[in-house]
């Protein structure tokens, strides 16, 4: 998964083209953390809890950082039973207080003991009408308040299919970076979300090369320890291949986090990689 040596791009404004690089010593390399991510959405009640201490026991063991972003009603509850895994929001708006019935600002998640919040997620994209500069706002908004985001990109299956989905990604996801490099990326297309469907090996590989081209062009040498997640119908089944990807740091996981019975499995798959 990792190379010894990290390339800088000499000529950026060529993303994705690997045609000018320079080796940089390797005593400035630093390796981007494994993260295993698990988005339990509008799933969780309080008896759910059972499954993150069975996760958090795993994660004990294991040469990974795990992330669980269970329901907001769940978050507090969650940051006391789980000891070594990381509590992330699944949202956060881009103000820090006010008239947002219903919402919950970065501030708000840090008290009730969160580290992390995903934003962008392509579920938040669709049904809330949230756009690129709206997802940058929340991610600097989770920035100001000591959060990581995770942030979300991801292609339609159109764009996909028309031979896009690089420009498509590439675009969205520099129209949602804040400038801070205190943050994830998770590349989740679509199409894959929920629906057993995943891209090809060679298609992750080339487009998490791409985002990492990106990150170097948009971070400069903090690109290089950006964790890189690739999400959309990850399982046990899937892990290990694409855990062997090129920049592909660990995953975010939908449905395959909410029992540790299935998480786990995938986490100790990213802990050997
Ligand atoms: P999935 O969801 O693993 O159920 O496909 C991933 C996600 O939406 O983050």
């Amino acid at each position: 998964m990792y190379f010894g040596l990290v390339i800088e791009l000499v000529y950026p404004e060529k993303i994705p083209s690997f045609q000018a690089i320079k080796v940089i010593k390797s005593e400035e390399f630093s390796m981007p953390t494994k993260i295993a991510a698990g988005n339990w959405k509008m799933n969780g009640t309080q008896a759910n809890i059972l499954e993150l201490q069975s996760i958090s026991t795993a994660a004990d063991q294991l040469d990974c950082e795990t992330i669980i972003c269970p329901p907001a009603t769940m978050l507090t509850m969650a940051t006391r039973f789980s000891k070594k895994v990381l509590i992330g929001g699944q949202d956060c708006h881009s103000e820090t207080a006010g008239a947002y019935t219903g919402d919950i600002s970065a501030q708000m998640l840090v008290d009730a003991g969160a580290s992390c919040v995903i934003v962008g997620h392509s579920e938040r994209r669709k049904h809330h009408d949230e756009n690129s500069e709206i997802v940058k706002a929340k991610a600097n908004a989770a920035v100001a308040a000591t959060l990581t985001p995770i942030i979300c990109v991801g292609e339609t299956l159109q764009q996909r299919k028309s031979g896009n989905a690089v420009a498509a990604v590439s675009s969205q996801l520099e129209e949602s970076l804040p400038k801070s490099s205190k943050i994830i990326v998770a590349y989740e297309p679509i199409w894959a979300i929920g629906t057993g469907a995943i891209p090809s090996f060679k298609e992750i590989c080339e487009m998490h090369d791409a985002i990492r081209a990106l990150l170097f062009r948009t971070h400069g040498k903090n690109g290089q320890k950006i964790s890189i997640l690739y999400g959309g119908s990850v399982k046990s089944s899937n892990a290990t291949e694409i855990f062997s990807a090129t920049n592909v740091d660990g995953a975010l996981v939908g449905g395959a986090s909410l029992k540790s019975t299935d998480f786990v499995p995938i986490m100790q798959a990213l802990s050997k990689s």
